[in-house]
């Protein structure tokens, strides 16, 4: 008689198939979303220093990297773009032939099968880089919001098949809701940044979308590191005015918040694998400190586990090739 346990976890461990049997949690490439930084010119395609591998690139080349991710088997892009001119109202932001709006309408025409979400904030747009209209360091409001809606429905217009307002105005959603409704974009689903953090996480993707604010940080329109209770209730708002899709951001360093929204509210849930958690692994990937693939799939198993029906990631071209390979 065995004087060991009956129950012996490591049964299931020995074999890599049986591994694969009780694995609970499942990474498919229509988890993934690919951000990408559009700006002007022709055959642009610009290194972000801070970002190995994540280029700018002009709306040609955007076009032929949609190609590439749609025959990856990756379902959906986010759109960011880098105006030609930055003034303090952001009005190519707003402008329907804006650089976002050339672009979605280039891909809809030559890239079929590919959902095209467009990021809506001002930062990118304003020539003081803050995320909506200023009153000497305040950013307004309300005023902001018509403008987002205003950006919104252009982006529609130009056949964006998803909206994901960025910038953490309160009432935005509504806004954007009402706008498109009114305009016969009913269809439009709205994934929104609900649960966005104030974290400097985001320093990379400011070098890629140029969008550093002047002066100051974003602390007056993003959430306090410390909060949760004040996520849920962010999320709660979101859905209330219509929102159909609610998003935390940044993903890995907020799983906590991912499992209690997605527990709390059912709702489809998106993360954001912010650029800061991309950079960090490739930094160490690069030096060697780190298995940049092997962690770069863990914490996609890590976000998915906490509860996210999708993910943004930088890395998704990498994931989608490692599922390949895998399966
Ligand atoms: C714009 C926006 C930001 C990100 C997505 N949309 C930056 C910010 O709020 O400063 C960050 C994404 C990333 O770091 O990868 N409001
Ligand atoms: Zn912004």
């Amino acid at each position: 008689m065995s004087q060991y346990p009956i129950i012996r976890h490591r049964r299931l461990r020995y074999n890599p198939i049986i591994r694969d049997m009780v694995r609970e949690t499942v990474l498919a490439k229509d988890d993934l979303i690919y951000p990408l930084f559009v700006v002007p010119g022709s055959n642009v395609k610009n290194p972000v220093k801070s970002m190995p591998g994540v280029f700018q690139m002009s709306i040609d080349n955007i076009v032929e990297e949609c190609k590439e991710v749609r025959d990856l088997g990756i379902p959906a892009i986010i759109l960011f773009g880098i105006p030609e001119h930055k003034d303090e109202k952001g009005s190519e932001a707003y402008d329907p032939e804006g650089i976002i709006q050339r672009a979605v309408r280039a891909i809809k025409t030559e890239v079929k099968d590919l959902v095209v979400i467009t990021d809506v904030c001002m930062c990118e747009y304003t020539s003081h880089g803050h995320c909506g209209l200023l009153q000497g360091e305040e950013i307004l409001n309300d005023e902001t919001v018509e403008l987002l809606a205003k950006e919104a429905l252009t982006h529609a217009q130009a056949g964006a098949d998803m909206i994901a307002p960025s910038d953490m105005m309160d009432g935005r959603v509504a806004a954007i809701r009402k706008i498109l409704d009114d305009n016969g974009f009913n269809k439009i689903p709205i994934m929104s940044y609900a649960a966005k953090y104030a974290s400097g996480f985001y320093g990379p993707f400011r070098d890629a979308a140029e969008s550093t604010p002047a002066f100051g940080d974003r602390r007056s329109h993003q959430m306090d590191i410390g909060n949760i209770n004040e996520a849920i209730r962010e999320v709660e708002e979101d859905i209330k005015e219509g929102a159909d899709i609610v998003m935390v951001k940044p993903a890995g360093p907020y799983l906590d918040v991912i499992r209690e929204v997605k527990q709390r509210f059912g709702m489809p849930t998106a993360a954001y694998q912010v650029s800061g958690e991309y950079s960090m692994i490739k930094a160490a990937g690069a030096n060697g400190w780190i298995d940049e693939e092997r962690v770069m799939v863990e914490a996609a198993f890590a976000i998915k586990r906490a509860g996210a029906d999708m993910f943004l990631t930088y890395f998704a071209k990498d994931l989608a090739k490692w599922i390949d390979k895998t399966n």
